[in-house]
């Protein structure tokens, strides 16, 4: 869309794949609530957009974000925050329904690394830097830190980020599957690498990408036999589905399938 955002880019570098780069350069892409409206907005927009397979999001070589907006939320009030719902937009992100793909360089801290956590794959430059520095302003992870990295890392890990707020570097976040990848160096190199995985889920069934998606996330909210009884009723459900059909047919005859997101 022709939609003109001030604090981010959106651009569509494959036919199927929105890119978002944060832009606030001046503020290391600080996460204002100016920000994150356009963020939700355009994020939203592809979301909708049946042309669309997946999105990447990324910010600059130096930063991914380093966090919330601390200006902006330093004079706020219990009853400010309480009132206007602070932070609750945030989780928007984690209802899209098509992929997220992260791309991280420089620092992913406080509400940049909890962004990062929302989306669906992390990539990382082995510049990045992730971290929960709250704990250095009187206050704790608020985006969903605590919760999404105790279930990533376990429980040791995440104490001691949230509790020290020490910096972890890629290489770490690899090691403790923060990341799925730390990608080569260079510049532009991993969202360049972002948006080929971005591409290469374009190019599947939306539906059967949506799917998976869906009973991963399960994964995090229900029990083993609850999930897996989840993932088989999606899987019976995918056998509706033209996708289908076509996916299995392609395979039989040896071809390339055609699919069509019905
Ligand atoms: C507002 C920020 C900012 C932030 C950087 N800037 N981070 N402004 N909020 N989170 C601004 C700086 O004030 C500075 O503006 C400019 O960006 C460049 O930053 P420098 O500090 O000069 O850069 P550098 O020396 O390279 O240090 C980089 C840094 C440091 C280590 C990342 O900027 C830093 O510690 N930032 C804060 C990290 C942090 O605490 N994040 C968690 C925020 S709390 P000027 O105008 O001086 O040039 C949070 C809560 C989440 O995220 C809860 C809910 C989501």
């Amino acid at each position: 869309s022709g939609t003109q955002y001030e604090n981010i880019l959106v651009s569509r570098p494959e036919p199927n794949v929105v890119l978002v780069t944060l832009n606030r350069p001046k503020a290391l892409n600080a996460l204002n609530s100016a920000l994150f409206k356009e963020l939700n907005k355009a994020l939203a927009e592809a979301d909708q957009d049946d042309s669309v397979g997946a999105m990447v999001l990324t910010g600059s070589e130096k930063a991914f974000a380093a966090g919330a907006d601390i200006k902006e939320m330093k004079d706020k009030t219990y009853s400010d925050v309480y009132k206007n719902k602070f932070l609750e937009n945030w989780s928007e992100i984690a209802n899209l329904r098509k992929p997220v793909i992260a791309a991280v360089s420089g620092f992913a801290l406080g509400g940049g690394c909890e962004l990062a956590l929302m989306c669906d794959i992390i990539l990382a430059s082995p510049t990045a830097k992730f971290g929960q520095p709250e704990i250095n302003l009187g206050v704790i992870p608020g985006g969903g830190g605590s919760q999404r990295l105790a279930h990533t890392i376990g429980k040791s890990k995440t104490m001691e980020l949230v509790l020290t707020g020490r910096n972890i570097n890629a290489e770490e976040a690899e090691r403790w599957g923060i990341v799925s990848r730390v990608v080569g160096e260079g510049e532009g190199q991993v969202v360049k690498e972002a948006l080929s995985v971005a591409k290469l889920i374009a190019s599947k069934s939306q539906i059967a990408v949506q799917a998976g998606k869906e009973v991963v996330n399960a994964a995090y909210e229900l029990s083993l036999e609850e999930g897996l009884r989840f993932e088989r009723r999606i899987f019976h459900g995918l056998f509706a589905t033209n996708d289908q059909k076509e996916g299995m047919a392609a395979f039989a005859e040896k071809r390339k399938p055609n699919f069509t997101h019905s």
